[in-house]
Protein backbone atom coordinates (compact mmCIF):
# COMPACT_ATOMS: atom_id res chain seq x y z
CA UNK A 1 0.00 0.00 0.00
CA UNK A 2 2.50 2.37 1.21
CA UNK A 3 0.23 5.37 1.79
CA UNK A 4 2.00 8.16 3.39
CA UNK A 5 -0.02 10.03 6.03
CA UNK A 6 0.74 13.41 7.67
CA UNK A 7 -1.13 14.05 11.19
CA UNK A 8 -0.48 17.63 12.64
CA UNK A 9 -0.58 17.80 16.32
CA UNK A 10 0.48 13.93 16.81
CA UNK A 11 2.61 14.28 20.11
CA UNK A 12 -0.90 13.68 22.23
CA UNK A 13 -4.82 12.76 22.33
CA UNK A 14 -6.64 12.65 19.62
CA UNK A 15 -3.55 12.98 17.05
CA UNK A 16 -1.31 10.30 18.70
CA UNK A 17 -4.21 7.98 18.90
CA UNK A 18 -4.70 8.43 14.87
CA UNK A 19 -0.84 7.69 14.33
CA UNK A 20 -0.79 4.50 16.37
CA UNK A 21 -4.28 3.70 14.51
CA UNK A 22 -3.19 4.24 11.31
CA UNK A 23 0.10 2.75 11.54
CA UNK A 24 -1.53 -0.53 12.90
CA UNK A 25 -3.66 -0.45 9.74
CA UNK A 26 -0.48 -0.17 7.32
CA UNK A 27 -0.30 3.10 6.60
CA UNK A 28 3.15 4.96 6.98
CA UNK A 29 2.38 7.88 9.30
CA UNK A 30 4.94 10.98 9.65
CA UNK A 31 3.49 12.57 12.77
CA UNK A 32 3.96 16.65 13.66
CA UNK A 33 4.82 18.66 16.34
CA UNK A 34 6.83 21.47 17.91
CA UNK A 35 8.88 19.46 20.10
CA UNK A 36 9.57 16.61 17.64
CA UNK A 37 13.40 16.17 18.83
CA UNK A 38 12.08 15.67 22.76
CA UNK A 39 9.67 13.56 22.60
CA UNK A 40 9.60 10.51 24.89
CA UNK A 41 8.39 7.27 23.40
CA UNK A 42 7.70 5.66 26.78
CA UNK A 43 5.91 9.17 27.72
CA UNK A 44 3.87 8.84 24.49
CA UNK A 45 2.88 5.19 25.90
CA UNK A 46 1.79 6.56 29.07
CA UNK A 47 -0.02 9.23 27.49
CA UNK A 48 -1.89 6.82 25.12
CA UNK A 49 -2.51 4.23 28.28
CA UNK A 50 -3.98 7.45 30.21
CA UNK A 51 -6.54 8.82 27.34
CA UNK A 52 -7.79 4.70 27.06
CA UNK A 53 -8.48 4.47 30.85
CA UNK A 54 -12.13 4.78 31.60
CA UNK A 55 -12.37 6.77 34.80
CA UNK A 56 -15.65 6.83 37.45
CA UNK A 57 -15.95 9.54 39.72
CA UNK A 58 -16.79 7.82 43.32
CA UNK A 59 -18.84 10.33 45.19
CA UNK A 60 -22.20 12.58 44.92
CA UNK A 61 -19.97 15.84 44.24
CA UNK A 62 -18.35 14.55 41.71
CA UNK A 63 -14.85 15.25 42.58
CA UNK A 64 -13.04 12.11 43.47
CA UNK A 65 -12.05 9.86 39.89
CA UNK A 66 -10.58 6.32 39.79
CA UNK A 67 -9.21 4.27 36.86
CA UNK A 68 -11.79 1.30 36.28
CA UNK A 69 -11.19 -0.20 32.39
CA UNK A 70 -8.15 -0.33 30.28
CA UNK A 71 -10.06 0.90 26.57
CA UNK A 72 -7.17 0.00 24.09
CA UNK A 73 -8.01 -2.90 22.49
CA UNK A 74 -5.91 -6.26 22.89
CA UNK A 75 -4.28 -6.50 19.22
CA UNK A 76 -3.03 -1.95 19.26
CA UNK A 77 -1.92 -3.13 23.36
CA UNK A 78 0.41 -5.97 22.20
CA UNK A 79 2.15 -4.34 19.85
CA UNK A 80 1.81 -0.53 21.69
CA UNK A 81 5.56 -0.31 21.67
CA UNK A 82 6.98 -1.23 18.15
CA UNK A 83 3.86 0.86 16.76
CA UNK A 84 4.95 4.05 18.50
CA UNK A 85 8.43 3.13 17.63
CA UNK A 86 7.12 3.21 13.66
CA UNK A 87 6.15 6.76 13.66
CA UNK A 88 8.33 9.08 12.19
CA UNK A 89 8.28 12.68 14.22
CA UNK A 90 8.96 15.70 12.29
CA UNK A 91 9.41 19.03 14.07
CA UNK A 92 6.66 22.00 13.20
CA UNK A 93 4.57 25.04 14.49
CA UNK A 94 1.87 25.31 12.32
CA UNK A 95 1.39 29.11 13.26
CA UNK A 96 4.53 29.60 11.32
CA UNK A 97 5.22 29.67 7.76
CA UNK A 98 8.27 29.16 7.56
CA UNK A 99 8.41 25.73 9.91
CA UNK A 100 5.55 24.23 7.96
CA UNK A 101 7.13 24.66 4.64
CA UNK A 102 10.34 23.37 5.63
CA UNK A 103 8.80 20.79 7.79
CA UNK A 104 6.35 19.71 4.29
CA UNK A 105 9.17 19.86 2.08
CA UNK A 106 10.95 17.28 3.93
CA UNK A 107 8.33 15.14 4.47
CA UNK A 108 7.40 15.47 0.41
CA UNK A 109 11.12 13.88 0.72
CA UNK A 110 10.62 11.33 2.26
CA UNK A 111 7.30 10.52 1.45
CA UNK A 112 8.86 10.25 -2.11
CA UNK A 113 11.14 7.78 -1.17
CA UNK A 114 8.75 5.58 0.15
CA UNK A 115 6.30 5.71 -2.33
CA UNK A 116 7.59 7.51 -5.69
CA UNK A 117 4.58 10.00 -4.94
CA UNK A 118 5.03 11.97 -2.11
CA UNK A 119 2.35 12.79 0.78
CA UNK A 120 -0.46 10.91 0.10
CA UNK A 121 -2.84 12.30 2.79
CA UNK A 122 -3.05 15.40 5.55
CA UNK A 123 -4.74 14.95 8.77
CA UNK A 124 -4.97 18.77 9.81
CA UNK A 125 -5.25 18.12 13.74
CA UNK A 126 -3.57 20.61 15.95
CA UNK A 127 -5.03 22.97 17.83
CA UNK A 128 -5.82 24.82 20.98
CA UNK A 129 -7.66 26.52 23.16
CA UNK A 130 -7.54 28.99 26.29
CA UNK A 131 -10.30 29.31 29.16
CA UNK A 132 -11.15 32.85 28.90
CA UNK A 133 -14.44 35.20 28.20
CA UNK A 134 -14.59 36.84 25.35
CA UNK A 135 -14.30 40.44 27.51
CA UNK A 136 -10.97 38.87 28.81
CA UNK A 137 -8.78 37.14 26.77
CA UNK A 138 -6.37 39.22 25.20
CA UNK A 139 -6.27 40.26 21.38
CA UNK A 140 -2.71 38.85 21.37
CA UNK A 141 -4.73 35.46 22.55
CA UNK A 142 -7.53 35.69 20.14
CA UNK A 143 -5.11 35.76 17.33
CA UNK A 144 -3.02 32.75 18.47
CA UNK A 145 -6.14 31.09 18.30
CA UNK A 146 -7.09 31.74 14.96
CA UNK A 147 -3.68 31.50 14.13
CA UNK A 148 -3.39 27.89 15.23
CA UNK A 149 -6.95 26.20 14.70
CA UNK A 150 -7.38 28.04 11.70
CA UNK A 151 -4.56 29.50 9.60
CA UNK A 152 -2.52 26.24 11.20
CA UNK A 153 -4.94 24.17 9.25
CA UNK A 154 -4.49 26.60 6.05
CA UNK A 155 -0.77 26.95 5.80
CA UNK A 156 -0.39 23.62 6.38
CA UNK A 157 -2.78 22.52 3.31
CA UNK A 158 -1.15 25.38 1.43
CA UNK A 159 2.05 23.81 1.82
CA UNK A 160 0.71 19.87 0.29
CA UNK A 161 -1.84 21.09 -2.35
CA UNK A 162 0.53 22.10 -4.92
CA UNK A 163 2.03 18.04 -4.85
CA UNK A 164 -1.61 16.41 -4.97
CA UNK A 165 -2.70 19.26 -7.51
CA UNK A 166 -0.09 18.11 -9.93
CA UNK A 167 -0.36 14.42 -9.01
CA UNK A 168 -4.22 14.61 -9.34
CA UNK A 169 -4.77 12.64 -6.19
CA UNK A 170 -4.92 13.33 -2.27
CA UNK A 171 -6.82 14.03 0.55
CA UNK A 172 -7.28 16.40 3.50
CA UNK A 173 -9.04 15.74 6.41
CA UNK A 174 -9.42 19.04 9.08
CA UNK A 175 -10.42 18.34 12.27
CA UNK A 176 -12.87 21.00 13.71
CA UNK A 177 -15.20 20.34 17.23
CA UNK A 178 -19.28 19.29 17.75
CA UNK A 179 -18.71 22.26 19.99
CA UNK A 180 -18.55 24.44 16.78
CA UNK A 181 -22.18 23.76 16.36
CA UNK A 182 -23.46 24.30 19.98
CA UNK A 183 -21.17 26.96 21.18
CA UNK A 184 -19.33 26.47 25.05
CA UNK A 185 -18.97 29.80 27.10
CA UNK A 186 -15.65 31.21 27.76
CA UNK A 187 -14.28 29.51 24.34
CA UNK A 188 -15.94 31.66 22.13
CA UNK A 189 -13.00 32.03 20.35
CA UNK A 190 -12.08 28.60 20.01
CA UNK A 191 -15.69 27.88 18.34
CA UNK A 192 -15.47 30.60 16.14
CA UNK A 193 -12.20 29.26 14.90
CA UNK A 194 -13.20 26.24 14.62
CA UNK A 195 -16.35 26.79 13.01
CA UNK A 196 -14.22 28.57 10.09
CA UNK A 197 -12.74 25.88 9.73
CA UNK A 198 -15.53 23.86 8.56
CA UNK A 199 -16.07 26.41 6.36
CA UNK A 200 -12.94 26.96 5.20
CA UNK A 201 -13.20 22.95 4.54
CA UNK A 202 -16.33 23.22 2.77
CA UNK A 203 -15.27 26.02 0.28
CA UNK A 204 -11.63 24.00 -0.81
CA UNK A 205 -13.34 21.15 -1.30
CA UNK A 206 -15.13 22.54 -4.49
CA UNK A 207 -12.22 24.05 -5.45
CA UNK A 208 -9.75 21.07 -5.69
CA UNK A 209 -12.74 18.47 -6.43
CA UNK A 210 -11.29 18.54 -10.45
CA UNK A 211 -8.23 17.49 -9.27
CA UNK A 212 -9.53 14.87 -7.44
CA UNK A 213 -8.30 16.25 -4.35
CA UNK A 214 -11.21 14.71 -1.64
CA UNK A 215 -11.21 17.27 1.39
CA UNK A 216 -13.82 16.74 4.70
CA UNK A 217 -14.01 17.88 8.28
CA UNK A 218 -14.05 15.82 10.96
CA UNK A 219 -16.55 17.10 13.85
CA UNK A 220 -15.50 15.05 17.04
CA UNK A 221 -17.53 15.46 20.59
CA UNK A 222 -15.76 15.89 23.76
CA UNK A 223 -13.30 13.31 24.09
CA UNK A 224 -11.34 12.04 26.70
CA UNK A 225 -7.67 13.49 25.91
CA UNK A 226 -4.95 16.22 27.73
CA UNK A 227 -6.38 19.19 25.74
CA UNK A 228 -7.96 20.67 29.16
CA UNK A 229 -5.11 20.19 30.67
CA UNK A 230 -3.13 21.83 28.26
CA UNK A 231 -6.23 24.55 28.09
CA UNK A 232 -4.98 24.88 31.61
CA UNK A 233 -1.58 25.34 31.23
CA UNK A 234 -1.73 27.94 29.06
CA UNK A 235 -4.52 29.95 30.88
CA UNK A 236 -3.34 30.43 33.85
CA UNK A 237 -0.55 30.26 35.71
CA UNK A 238 -1.28 26.64 36.99
CA UNK A 239 1.68 24.45 38.86
CA UNK A 240 4.18 23.14 35.52
CA UNK A 241 4.30 19.78 37.30
CA UNK A 242 -0.03 19.33 36.91
CA UNK A 243 0.20 16.43 34.60
CA UNK A 244 -3.17 14.85 32.30
CA UNK A 245 -3.35 12.46 35.16
CA UNK A 246 -3.79 14.81 38.06
CA UNK A 247 -7.74 14.72 37.60
CA UNK A 248 -9.17 15.77 40.63
CA UNK A 249 -6.60 19.29 40.90
CA UNK A 250 -8.26 19.77 36.65
CA UNK A 251 -11.48 19.49 38.83
CA UNK A 252 -10.80 21.70 41.66
CA UNK A 253 -8.54 24.34 40.45
CA UNK A 254 -9.92 27.36 38.99
CA UNK A 255 -8.29 28.67 35.46
CA UNK A 256 -8.98 31.85 36.03
CA UNK A 257 -8.27 34.30 39.27
CA UNK A 258 -10.99 35.81 41.81
CA UNK A 259 -9.97 39.51 40.49
CA UNK A 260 -11.48 38.15 37.32
CA UNK A 261 -14.85 40.06 36.84
CA UNK A 262 -16.09 36.72 35.36
CA UNK A 263 -14.71 34.31 38.33
CA UNK A 264 -18.05 33.38 39.89
CA UNK A 265 -19.86 33.05 36.36
CA UNK A 266 -16.50 30.74 34.85
CA UNK A 267 -15.81 28.29 37.70
CA UNK A 268 -18.96 25.94 37.46
CA UNK A 269 -18.26 26.22 33.65
CA UNK A 270 -15.22 24.46 34.07
CA UNK A 271 -16.34 22.11 36.49
CA UNK A 272 -18.66 20.73 33.69
CA UNK A 273 -16.47 20.66 31.03
CA UNK A 274 -13.57 18.87 32.56
CA UNK A 275 -16.02 16.28 34.20
CA UNK A 276 -17.76 15.87 31.09
CA UNK A 277 -13.96 15.19 29.22
CA UNK A 278 -12.97 13.32 31.90
CA UNK A 279 -15.51 10.40 31.16
CA UNK A 280 -15.68 11.08 26.92
CA UNK A 281 -15.03 8.13 24.94
CA UNK A 282 -11.40 7.51 24.28
CA UNK A 283 -9.53 9.38 20.87
CA UNK A 284 -9.36 5.65 19.25
CA UNK A 285 -13.39 6.35 18.83
CA UNK A 286 -12.39 9.54 16.66
CA UNK A 287 -9.38 7.21 14.79
CA UNK A 288 -11.49 4.41 13.84
CA UNK A 289 -14.30 7.19 12.46
CA UNK A 290 -11.38 8.95 10.58
CA UNK A 291 -10.34 5.60 8.72
CA UNK A 292 -13.71 5.18 7.51
CA UNK A 293 -13.42 8.41 5.99
CA UNK A 294 -9.79 7.61 4.48
CA UNK A 295 -11.24 4.50 3.40
CA UNK A 296 -14.42 6.07 1.40
CA UNK A 297 -14.79 6.26 -2.00
CA UNK A 298 -16.78 9.24 -1.67
CA UNK A 299 -16.18 10.93 1.51
CA UNK A 300 -18.90 13.15 2.95
CA UNK A 301 -17.92 16.96 3.41
CA UNK A 302 -18.99 16.54 7.20
CA UNK A 303 -18.62 14.11 9.89
CA UNK A 304 -19.99 13.82 13.34
CA UNK A 305 -18.24 11.88 15.59
CA UNK A 306 -17.95 10.40 19.15
CA UNK A 307 -20.24 10.26 22.05
CA UNK A 308 -24.02 9.62 20.55
CA UNK A 309 -25.36 11.52 23.05
CA UNK A 310 -23.68 15.00 22.31
CA UNK A 311 -24.00 14.20 18.81
CA UNK A 312 -28.41 14.20 19.01
CA UNK A 313 -28.07 16.88 21.20
CA UNK A 314 -26.38 18.92 18.81
CA UNK A 315 -28.42 17.88 16.22
CA UNK A 316 -31.49 18.58 18.41
CA UNK A 317 -29.98 21.89 18.64
CA UNK A 318 -28.90 23.18 15.21
CA UNK A 319 -32.02 21.13 13.83
CA UNK A 320 -34.96 20.88 16.26
CA UNK A 321 -34.71 23.05 18.93
CA UNK A 322 -35.53 26.74 18.40
CA UNK A 323 -33.55 29.29 19.39
CA UNK A 324 -34.94 30.51 22.47
CA UNK A 325 -35.47 27.21 24.07
CA UNK A 326 -31.36 26.69 23.51
CA UNK A 327 -31.15 30.44 24.71
CA UNK A 328 -32.48 28.79 27.73
CA UNK A 329 -30.99 25.48 28.07
CA UNK A 330 -27.70 26.16 27.32
CA UNK A 331 -26.50 27.80 30.81
CA UNK A 332 -28.94 25.46 32.32
CA UNK A 333 -26.77 22.51 31.03
CA UNK A 334 -23.03 24.77 32.58
CA UNK A 335 -24.20 25.47 35.80
CA UNK A 336 -24.90 29.87 34.74
CA UNK A 337 -28.59 29.70 36.43
N1 LIG B 1 -10.42 16.50 23.16
C1 LIG B 1 -11.60 16.91 22.76
O1 LIG B 1 -12.60 16.83 23.49
C2 LIG B 1 -11.77 17.46 21.36
C3 LIG B 1 -13.08 17.54 20.86
C4 LIG B 1 -13.28 18.04 19.58
C5 LIG B 1 -12.20 18.46 18.81
N2 LIG B 1 -10.94 18.39 19.32
C6 LIG B 1 -9.85 18.85 18.46
O2 LIG B 1 -8.96 17.76 18.22
C7 LIG B 1 -7.64 18.25 18.02
C8 LIG B 1 -6.70 17.52 18.96
O3 LIG B 1 -7.09 17.78 20.30
P1 LIG B 1 -6.63 16.87 21.53
O4 LIG B 1 -7.81 16.69 22.39
O5 LIG B 1 -5.88 15.70 21.04
O6 LIG B 1 -5.66 17.91 22.28
P2 LIG B 1 -4.16 17.81 22.81
O7 LIG B 1 -3.93 16.50 23.47
O8 LIG B 1 -3.96 19.07 23.59
O9 LIG B 1 -3.29 17.85 21.47
C9 LIG B 1 -3.07 19.02 20.76
C10 LIG B 1 -1.98 18.76 19.73
O10 LIG B 1 -1.81 19.97 18.96
C11 LIG B 1 -0.42 20.26 18.86
N3 LIG B 1 -0.20 21.68 18.72
C12 LIG B 1 -0.71 22.69 19.47
N4 LIG B 1 -0.26 23.88 19.02
C13 LIG B 1 0.55 23.61 17.96
C14 LIG B 1 1.33 24.41 17.09
N5 LIG B 1 1.38 25.75 17.19
N6 LIG B 1 2.04 23.80 16.12
C15 LIG B 1 2.01 22.47 16.00
N7 LIG B 1 1.32 21.63 16.79
C16 LIG B 1 0.60 22.21 17.78
C17 LIG B 1 0.19 19.71 20.15
O11 LIG B 1 1.54 19.37 19.89
P3 LIG B 1 2.84 20.03 20.59
O12 LIG B 1 2.38 20.70 21.85
O13 LIG B 1 3.72 18.85 20.82
O14 LIG B 1 3.37 20.96 19.57
C18 LIG B 1 -0.63 18.44 20.37
O15 LIG B 1 -0.06 17.35 19.68
C19 LIG B 1 -7.70 19.75 18.29
O16 LIG B 1 -7.81 20.42 17.04
C20 LIG B 1 -8.99 19.93 19.08
O17 LIG B 1 -9.55 21.20 18.90
C21 LIG B 1 -10.71 17.89 20.58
Amino acid sequence: MNKVVVITGASSGIGLSHAIFLTAKGYTVFGTSRRSQTLDKKQLKEDFVRDHTKWKFTNKEKTIVKPTKNLIPKKIEKNLDELIDKIRFFNMDVTSDDSVEKAISEMEIEAKKINDRGIDILINNAGISFFRSAEVLSMEDWKTTFDTNLFGMVRVAKAVLPQMRERREGRIINTSTLGALAVIPFQSHYSASKIAIKVFSEGLRVEVKKFNIKVSTILPSDINTAFNTNVHAISTSMDPSTKSVDLEKMINQSPTTPDSPYYEYLNPVWKVIVKNLIVAPPPLVISKKLYRIIKARKPRVNYHAGDPIQRILVFLIRRVVTNELVDWLLPLYFGLK
